[in-house]
């Protein structure tokens, strides 16, 4: 819905159910008075200014749980596709240049024996390290810092955690499962960047702000890390330029939520917090 139609609508709306590319701020806020709930069909609720809602005493709702697994496969999905090298065979394929089969064509990077560095110890980058002894990779989490910046509090595990620093320097692919919102834009930068191993391979499937996607343009043109596969980025739709030259950089469209079963599973739970709410009792869900 575009912004001024939206504005208007919501004037006598008592709930609202935006999607993640709906700006929830003040002026949204203020042209609906009635408003008692807003129910993201996201986990992500970095479109919503959830302090100025709660100022209004309007409830926050987000969909976590049920997009857990489809992301985390994803995330493998990318993995696998980046080190593998699957979309450009696919595109070697399409454009007629694969002329016969040879012993060192297009030789990728193997997945079993390595570290897989995992930004964010939420509920997404569990599941994507509960996955990693399928491939034989060891994963490890980044301590979460004071001020938050690495994800969401640990919880007990068998798994490894380690300072970021010591993450990058050491993983050979690391993976992105924080928040976004200012405590997280562009955590990975130019100095993260250098500090990862030259092999290593960066995916996003959290919030395109966590990369600073020039540093990363720039690092790849250094050659500084081995490729990255993205699923969201900083502005979008729009994907900086400089990534669509590099056939080491696997793209793909804001996908990680987007199964049918998930996608219904989201919209049911953003539906049933409106309901709870609307009928007098305390949110499903509510954002911490
Ligand atoms: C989310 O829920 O935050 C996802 O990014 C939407 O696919």
């Amino acid at each position: 819905m575009p912004r001024a139609e939206l504005l208007a609508r919501v004037a006598d709306a008592d709930a609202l159910i935006p999607v993640i590319t709906d700006r929830v701020d003040d002026e949204l806020l203020e042209a609906a008075p009635n408003l008692k709930i807003i129910a993201n069909i996201g986990v992500g609720y970095d479109n919503i200014d959830a302090a100025a809602a709660r100022r209004r005493g309007v409830v926050v709702t987000n969909t976590p749980d049920v997009l857990t697994d489809a992301v985390a496969e994803l995330t493998w999905g990318l993995i696998l596709g980046v080190m593998r090298r699957l979309t450009e065979g696919d595109r070697v394929i399409r454009a007629g240049k694969w002329n016969r089969w040879s012993f060192e064509f297009m030789l990728g990077a193997g997945l079993n024996g390595k570290q897989l560095g995992i930004i964010g110890r939420g509920r997404i980058g569990r599941a994507v390290a509960a996955k990693a002894p399928a491939f034989g990779m060891t994963a490890v989490f980044a301590r979460r810092e004071r001020n938050g910046a690495t994800g969401e509090a640990a919880a007990p595990s068998a798994n490894i955690d380690m300072p970021l620093d010591q993450l990058l320097v050491t993983s050979d692919v690391v993976s992105i499962h924080t928040p976004g919102g200012p405590d997280t834009r562009h955590l990975i930068n130019r100095k993260a960047l250098a500090r990862m191993k030259r092999s290593a391979f960066l995916i996003n499937t959290a919030r395109g702000s966590v990369v600073d996607e020039e540093a990363l343009v720039w690092a790849l043109g250094e050659r500084l890390i081995a490729g990255a596969a993205l699923d969201v980025f900083e502005h979008e739709p729009q994907v900086h330029r400089g990534l669509l030259g590099f056939d080491n950089v696997l793209l793909v469209p804001h996908l990680g939520s987007a199964t049918r079963e998930t996608r219904t599973a989201m919209a049911d739970l953003a539906a049933r917090n409106v309901i709870v709410v609307l009928g007098g009792q305390p949110p499903l869900t509510p954002v911490p």
